[in-house]
């Protein structure tokens, strides 16, 4: 079996998800990467305390320096500050303050990264996802198919989670899609969802379905008034499709955030499409036929995305 190894950086719930996840189906050697030294070092001592049991053998270690990374064939990054109150003032950070807070979070990670794995593929999952994905594709300076952002796997496993509890019918055969950024406008597509090949509409009424559309948009808002924080099982099985497809050369069709170059009429905009995932990472963009209606909704979607996108300062 050819030796993978992923970088994980962002030590928190769904970095140290993401590592379980990978460890759990023996995927590849991991490097935790964190701010907090000990939390790196921790959750990597304590997910190796776990193979003897369920028989992985691999590398897991933490640090919170780079040199361990060297010749990662990808790097997840997570790291970054979520929105929560300040315990003084009791306000919430503006957005701008928070994407600019992350942005320098990734930033520095990213060039850490390309330090020790020129050759790597990256896949951003810090949040404001979209606009994220802008900060290590500049800093990185690596080509846009080496830059990839995690949104669109999450947000359609929401919605067929969804879907799947509303027919009480087997996850496993309700196929659909998730395009767009990865906010409140996001673009949950029932024309292009199914189960089994039935189309969801012959299935499930109009009420419901929009229901369910709603509901797919605000899946982190859902969790995070359920948690106190935001969720990290669902995150981090997103990271790990993208992960194993990417290593395993798998050609799968993940709705991830591309940078795109024309596609879908949008150009130098990251945003969640269908994207063939394999050894070059994106390898193509699959450009689906969508109505006007389609249209406009990833419009408003592009739009808010683009809104974010200019807090960063890039030109
Ligand atoms: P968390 O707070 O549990 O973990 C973040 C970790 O990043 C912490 O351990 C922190 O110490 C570390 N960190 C902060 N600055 C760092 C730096 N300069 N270098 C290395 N590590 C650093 O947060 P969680 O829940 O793991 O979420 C991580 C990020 O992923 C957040 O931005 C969150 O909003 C985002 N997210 C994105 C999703 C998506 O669909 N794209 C889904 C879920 C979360
Ligand atoms: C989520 O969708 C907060 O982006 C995060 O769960």
């Amino acid at each position: 079996m050819a030796r993978y190894k992923v970088t994980v950086v962002g030590a928190g719930n769904v970095g140290a998800t993401t590592a379980h996840w990978i460890a759990s189906k023996e995927l590849a050697d991991v490097v935790l990467i964190d701010i907090v030294e000990g939390a790196a070092k921790g959750k990597a001592l304590d997910l190796a305390e776990s193979s003897p049991v369920f028989k992985f053998d691999l590398n897991i270690t933490g640090a919170s320096t780079y040199e361990t990374t060297a010749d990662s064939d990808v790097v997840v990054v997570t790291a970054g500050v979520p929105r929560k109150k300040d315990p003084v003032t009791g306000q919430f950070p503006s957005r701008a303050d928070l994407v600019k807070t992350n942005q320098a979070i990734v930033a520095g990670a990213v060039k850490e990264v390309v330090k020790y794995s020129p050759n790597t593929i990256i896949i951003v999952v810090s949040n404001p996802l979209d606009a994220m994905c802008h900060v290590a594709l500049k800093e990185s300076g690596f080509p846009s198919n080496r830059v990839v952002g995690m949104a669109g796997s999450l947000d359609t496993a929401r919605y067929k989670t969804f879907i799947a509890m509303e027919t009480g019918l087997s996850v496993k055969d309700v196929h659909g899609i998730v395009l767009g950024g990865h906010g409140d406008e996001m673009v949950p597509l029932p024309r292009h969802t199914s189960i089994a090949g039935i189309p969801v509409r012959e299935l499930i009424s109009e009420e419901r379905l929009q229901a369910i559309i709603e509901r797919t948009r605000k899946g982190g808002g859902e969790i995070v008034g359920l948690l106190g924080y935001s969720g990290y099982y669902a995150p981090a099985a997103g990271a790990y499709e993208m992960v194993e497809a990417i290593l395993r050369d798998q050609k799968r069709v993940i709705p991830s955030a591309v940078y795109l170059q024309g596609e879908y009429g949008y150009k130098d905009l990251y945003i969640g499409v269908p994207a063939v995932l394999g050894k070059g990472g994106v390898e193509r963009v699959i450009e689906m036929q969508l109505n006007d209606e389609e249209k406009a909704m990833l419009e408003i979607s592009a739009k808010a995305v683009r809104d974010v996108v200019s807090i960063l300062g890039y030109e």
